[in-house]
């Protein structure tokens, strides 16, 4: 129907012929290599046992990291795959030294994920404080009111470089370098970044970034990747640890725990190693496209969606500047609990967010007409009343 040359990607993700997939900003699709790279890890496992390890799975969270890297511009090494964001932040709050009482505030914005915030909270010693930037749209942060809530009593400035609910591009390069100049540092969480926007970590001079694979990276469950800068590397002292960040793990001293100089001072235990054959197929794909020609693609896509939810009179919870929206639109028509939960009975793969609406994520796999499809079924579940067989649901 069309000359999108990606479109030619669609026969890789099995899903997309039994559904309208928009949902890649809570999980991308799988593609059908995942299939045979789990053969893979099968077949490894079965006929060489324990010597697997021995031929390549002990750097497989850095070989991952390594094909990750180059979407992020992240030098080779400096990214490391760890199972979640949960666990990655808990390292690196772990491992940052807060003793610096001159330094007392970590700064933070009311939309980012909370269990960023969660894990941050619960590692902070005694004295030091968060300092909230609130939003007054619910959309997105005052960057004005940001840049000035860093000060040099600031540590720390943990946010997300897109925000989850109406994916609003924070001005990272921007960011970091007013942290810097006040002497704080930065971590940005890129969820909603590597995959679907362009990310140059090593240009903007980024600390610390952490974002998953299972959303627009295709990758599946298990797997975020980690970066540190690696001059902070050794100014980290990890307390979530294990074996695997000595530099002789064989050695098995119980009395000190010789921490290796490169990323994998910040590893742990045993990786899954299956999440880790199941992540690079997605990968692979999302690299060999290009995260240039995928950008210009979710631009013209996630533009169509506002043009459809203003012609129909939705609110609009996604910035509308081009510089300022990444891959996910979220619209609240009326009624947008009971409308998503009708659109998902019709196989139209959308979620939900309180205080947002109803978020809709379209990928480089995706048509036009798919857009057009899940805009005009909002519109026929408003008309014909069907939003009302979840209302009791909704108010249990
Ligand atoms: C912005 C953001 N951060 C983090 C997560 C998930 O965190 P974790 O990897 O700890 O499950 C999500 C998932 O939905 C997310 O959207």
């Amino acid at each position: 129907m069309t000359s999108d040359p990606l479109l030619q990607w669609r026969e890789e993700f099995p899903i997309l012929s039994r559904c309208t997939y928009l949902i890649s900003n809570s999980l991308g699709a799988m593609p059908r290599a995942v299939y045979e790279r789990l053969k893979t890890y099968a077949d490894t496992w079965a006929g060489q046992g324990v010597a697997a390890w021995g031929s390549g799975w002990f750097e497989l969270p850095q070989t991952v990291g390594n094909s990750i890297a180059p979407l992020m511009g992240a030098a080779p090494d400096t990214v490391l795959v760890h199972q979640n964001a949960s666990i990655a932040n808990s390292i690196l709050f772990g491992a940052l030294d807060f003793s610096d009482s001159r330094r007392d505030k970590v700064v933070i914005t009311e939309l980012d994920f909370p269990s960023d915030v969660y894990a941050l909270r619960s590692w902070l010693p005694a004295g030091m404080r968060i300092h909230t930037v609130r939003s007054r749209d619910g959309i997105s942060i005052d960057i004005d009111e940001l840049l000035a809530a860093i000060d040099e009593r600031t540590r720390l400035v943990s946010t997300s470089h897109v925000l989850f609910r109406s994916g609003f591009i924070m001005p990272a390069a921007e960011i970091t370098a007013k942290a810097h100049s006040v002497g704080a540092q930065v971590l940005f969480n890129g969820y909603h970044s590597v995959g679907v926007i362009p990310v140059d970590v090593a240009a903007w001079n980024v600390d610390y970034y952490i974002g998953g694979v299972l959303k627009w990276l295709c990758g599946g469950p298990g797997g975020v990747f980690m970066y540190v800068r690696p001059d902070l590397l050794p100014s980290l002292k990890p307390k979530v640890t294990g074996w695997f960040a000595s530099r002789a793990p064989f050695a098995f001293d119980v009395e000190e725990l010789d921490l290796r100089a490169d990323a994998y001072r910040l590893m742990n235990g045993t990786p899954g190693i299956a999440s880790l054959h199941a992540i690079q197929p997605g990968v692979e794909i999302v690299a060999a496209i290009g995260v240039d020609a995928i950008r210009e693609k979710s631009l013209r896509q996630t533009a169509l969606i506002i043009k459809l939810a203003d012609a129909a009179g939705y609110q609009v919870f996604s910035p509308r500047a081009d510089e300022r929206r990444a891959g996910t639109v979220t619209v609240k028509p009326p009624h947008a609990w009971g409308v998503a939960q009708e659109l998902l009975a019709r196989g139209i793969m959308i979620d939900y967010r309180p205080k947002a609406g109803i978020r809709i994520a379209p990928h480089f796999y995706n048509s036009e007409d798919e857009i057009q499809r899940a805009m005009s079924a909002i519109g026929e579940i408003l008309a014909d009343g069907s939003w009302r067989r979840h209302q009791a649901a909704e108010e249990a």
